[in-house]
């Protein structure tokens, strides 16, 4: 199969899948900076890649994909690049909704909406309601999102039902926490890919990241093909996951 840019999506990765595959995007800037080009322009270009990514992602066979776009903490970037950020979401919802939709996407908006503007709350509102039947593959957008913040919230939830007296501080296990994280519901990311180089999370799934496999590409996010995510998941199944345990082999690591 071939995308309307002109790449070729993978065949399903046979073997052992990631049923959660979720990617840190990033490098938008200096993909832009190695051509003498605004930042504005790779953050551009980040955009037509997330859109060839997440058609690949459903032809490959994944569940769910969640794409950190926006952190709590790029507020710190100068205004303008904020709003091209901001810009960007509008535009890639207003484009690409409709289609998303038809494929059977399902959308979800994780991170903190009260900081972001009405009318892209309302977007995200509208994404969310047109496709919540959708089944086919279940996007996450990781937008404003900072995994401290996030179970600083949940901490404040439980709190609140401790307060209340409908919870009792002995009954709160890990379970209850990710019960009140933005993804209650989604299974843990087996795999976390993060792009350009980089080797950190970045505030990024914290907690649920806790065994997920680590894979870095050198690929800056607008050079990130199809192509690159059917290699991070090869390296995924090449690695062995134990938990904590042994293998099924009896082993606790390489030996
Ligand atoms: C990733 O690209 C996109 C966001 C963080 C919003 P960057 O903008 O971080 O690009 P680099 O890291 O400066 O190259
Ligand atoms: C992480 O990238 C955030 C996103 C990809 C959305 P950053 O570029 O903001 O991370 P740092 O500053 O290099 O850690
Ligand atoms: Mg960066």
């Amino acid at each position: 199969m071939t995308l309307t840019s002109g790449q070729k999506i993978s065949e399903p990765v046979p073997g052992k899948m990631p049923r959660h595959v979720a990617i840190i995007m990033d490098g938008n800037g200096r993909w832009a900076a190695k051509r003498h080009l605004p930042r504005a322009a790779g953050h551009r270009q980040g955009v037509e890649a997330v859109r060839v990514i997440v058609r690949a992602a459903g032809d490959l066979g994944i569940e769910y994909l969640t794409l950190y776009g926006f952190s709590s903490e790029n507020w710190k970037r100068p205004v303008e690049e904020v709003n091209d950020l901001m810009g960007l979401l509008r535009l890639f919802i207003r484009r690409d909704l409709a289609e998303l939709h038809q494929n059977g996407v399902h959308v979800r908006v994780i991170g903190d909406r009260d900081h972001l503007d009405a009318d892209i709350v309302a977007m995200i509102d509208e994404a969310e309601a047109l496709t919540a039947q959708n089944d086919r593959l279940k996007l996450q957008i990781a937008f404003n999102y900072g995994g401290q913040n996030e179970i600083a919230s949940a901490v404040r939830r439980v709190a609140r039902e401790v307060k209340a007296g409908t919870l009792e501080p002995s009954a709160i296990t890990p379970d209850t926490i990710a019960g009140f994280l933005d993804t209650a519901g989604i299974p843990d990311p087996d795999l976390i890919i993060r792009t350009s180089g980089e080797k950190r999370l970045s505030n990024f799934m914290i907690w649920q990241g806790a065994y997920s496999e680590l894979v870095f590409s050198d690929a800056l996010w607008p050079d990130f093909t199809p192509e690159c995510l059917r290699e991070a998941m090869e390296e995924y199944q090449r690695r062995s996951r134990r938990f904590g345990g042994l293998d099924a082999s009896g082993q606790s690591g390489k030996v």
